[in-house]
């Protein structure tokens, strides 16, 4: 019986280079205090990990510390320009990791949006990163998730649209709702804005799945790209477990496996990761 693990389990780019942020100022913080807007990540282990580490996580919303000293960080997810601003007025030194991916967005958005264009964002609306897209545009913004929002968009006449998308959004789900909205005969411009590094996760996992007798996904229930991770190796394997750490584990195997897979959304640890493949292992060893 083997164990295998997909090769982009965890982390995406984005994600990493902000927890390493964190962990970085954390590390020469010497006293000072250490604010994030939101959490870096939807992980609890990894934000409890930090708030440990004294780092104080504020709830977007939450009145922000004017006047007092330390450094405010911004997630991968980005913020909307107000928000941006409003950090900045606290007088607490900023450090930006919005993904630079997200940050493409934001520039497209406030560009095409200064030059008159009405913006569509496919993504869901309630998500931060498409709060804080929503943010940098000037004019006219509509969020479009479904095939029914797009077909009961409007605009008049002689409107010009700018399309972006949520970066995690489904690649052929964003195709059809850009087709729906060209029927409509606007001038639009497209701009896909999906990030390859979830599309690449989704597609590996999908493909271990198909050859796994058990699947096991890691991540957290509030995480959406892992919920999502989830459904596409459960469809492929339907022996699949969405665990949050090694203590969620019950492999409970028949002794017929041949091929355990590992998936982890982009929200995962590396270290989390590293803990369920070596409970595997021990499981496998004590045939338990
Ligand atoms: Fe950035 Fe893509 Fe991750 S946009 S935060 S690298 S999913």
């Amino acid at each position: 019986m083997r164990i295998e693990v997909a090769e982009h389990a965890g982390f995406c780019f984005g994600v990493k280079r902000a927890v390493d942020t964190v962990y970085q100022e954390v590390e020469k913080a010497d006293g000072q205090k250490i604010y994030t807007y939101g959490p870096v990540v939807h992980n609890e282990e990894v934000v409890r990990d930090l708030e440990e580490r004294s780092v104080t996580v504020l709830q977007p919303g939450e009145t922000l510390p004017a006047g007092d000293s330390g450094t405010i960080i911004t997630r991968a997810h980005g913020v909307s320009k107000e928000t941006e601003e409003a950090l900045l007025a606290t007088g607490l030194r900023n450090v930006d990791t919005t993904c630079p991916f997200v940050k493409r967005i934001h520039k497209i958005v406030a560009e095409q949006s200064a030059a008159g264009k009405w913006i569509i964002i496919i993504g869901a609306a309630g998500h931060p990163e498409v709060i804080g897209i929503r943010g940098w545009a000037d004019g006219p913004v509509t969020v479009i998730a479904s095939a029914e929002e797009a077909e009961a968009f409007s605009a008049p006449e002689g409107t010009e649209i700018c399309v972006v998308s949520q970066t995690t959004f489904n690649a052929n789900k964003f195709e059809d709702l850009v087709a729906i909205l060209n029927k409509k005969r606007y001038n639009i411009t497209c701009v896909n804005t999906i990030c390859n590094a979830t599309h690449e996760r989704q597609r590996e996992a999908e493909a271990l799945a198909a050859r796994a007798d058990r699947m096991i996904v890691i991540g957290s229930k509030t995480s959406s790209n892992s919920q999502k991770l989830y459904e596409i190796c459960k469809a492929k394997c339907p022996n699949t477990c969405f665990i949050q750490t090694q203590a969620d584990l019950d492999l409970r195997l028949h002794g017929n496996e041949q091929l355990i897979g590992i998936t982890a959304g982009a929200s995962t640890p590396k270290y989390i990761i590293e803990e369920v493949f070596k409970e595997c292992q021990n499981r496998l060893l004590n045939k338990c």
